[in-house]
């Protein structure tokens, strides 16, 4: 999972506290896939996170920053501010930290829960650096950050820390049998999954019903999500325009019964391309 990282962030710390390079301009240097190196100030910090958040297939694939009514998760902007009044007792950090490692812990009000994974795990995978960089900047985004607020993140973000491990084991018990994507691709066809989603290699459909575009889904979600979204639809019902009929359940049909296991895993497979 390491090479998943396209970026390292070296942060300086040192026990109990941070040093400061004095106010010196941010040195950000991005390569392709080269490491970004900041120097912490808090604008280091900030551009860091905001780089984190805006790469390709990252938050941004599902969150916006500002008013998007296509958006299917929560608009970034004044979060900073929001955020110490989500949950009553939990400060600004506090909640950062818990909605990014343990998003299922408090539900932003309209949304689903079970959409947004916990990010340091596939396959967003950042580690606890990234995470800093990353909450410093959506606290920036209408709250007032500053020094004081980068250690009150890095204290927040202590207790999370120990919980990192078994991700390799939840990913292994997800065992799939034999599947490939060229049959999947076949399945969709079939199954006319194409006749509410538009997927690459079918571009020449035009869906008949609103559905979530599934271009780029896989770098999102995982196999266990794909799953869950084939076979039981209203376990997590994404936000958007059309998804829901009148009795609040999503629109697309449960494939529970009309699907062999096989067309199920190369279903999945097939979505797992879909980066
Ligand atoms: C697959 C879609 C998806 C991705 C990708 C995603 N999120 Fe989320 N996020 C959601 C949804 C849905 C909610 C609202 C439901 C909830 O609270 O869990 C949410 C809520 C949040 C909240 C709470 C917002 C509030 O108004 O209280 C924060 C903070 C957040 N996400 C940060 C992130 C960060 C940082 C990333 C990238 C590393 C990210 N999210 C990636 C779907 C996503
Ligand atoms: C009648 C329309 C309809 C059909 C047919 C349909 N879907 Fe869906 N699908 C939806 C809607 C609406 C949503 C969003 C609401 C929800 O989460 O259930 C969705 C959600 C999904 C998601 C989650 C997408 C995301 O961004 O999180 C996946 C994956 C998916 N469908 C796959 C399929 C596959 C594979 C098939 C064919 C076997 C299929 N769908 C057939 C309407 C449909």
């Amino acid at each position: 999972m390491k090479n998943f990282l396209s970026l390292c962030i070296f942060i300086f710390a040192v026990a109990g506290g941070f040093v400061y390079l004095g106010n010196s301009i941010p040195q950000i240097k991005q390569g392709a896939t080269g490491p970004v190196t900041i120097t912490l100030t808090v604008e280091g910090l900030t551009e860091a996170g905001k780089s984190i958040f805006e790469r390709e297939n990252s938050c941004l694939t599902c969150h916006s920053l500002g008013e998007d009514p296509k958006a299917r998760c929560p608009n970034m902007i004044g979060v900073g501010e929001r955020a110490s009044q989500r949950k009553p007792g939990m400060s600004a950090a506090e909640y950062f930290m818990e909605s990014v490692y343990s998003p299922d812990a408090f539900v932003v009000e309209g949304y689903p829960k079970g959409q947004m994974k916990p990010v340091n795990r596939p396959p967003a995978s950042l580690n606890d650096d990234e995470i800093v960089a990353v909450t410093a900047y959506l606290y920036s985004l209408g709250g007032n950050f500053d020094q004081d607020a980068i250690q009150k993140l890095a204290t927040a973000q202590e207790k999370y820390k120990k919980f990192v491990p078994t991700i390799e084991v939840a990913e292994a018990e997800f065992l799939m049998p034999e599947a490939y994507p060229e049959d999947g691709f076949d399945v969709f066809n079939e199954m006319k999954c194409w006749q509410c989603h538009k997927a690459p290699g079918f571009e020449d459909k035009e869906p008949e019903k609103s559905a979530p575009d599934l271009h780029g889904v896989a770098a999102m979600q995982d196999a266990e999500y794909f799953y869950d979204s084939i076979v039981f639809p209203n376990k997590v019902i994404v936000k958007g325009e059309g998804y829901v009929g009148e009795d609040g359940r999503s629109i697309m049909p449960e494939f529970h019964d009309s699907l062999t296991l096989r067309q199920l895993y190369s279903l999945i497979a097939f979505l797992q391309t879909l980066k």
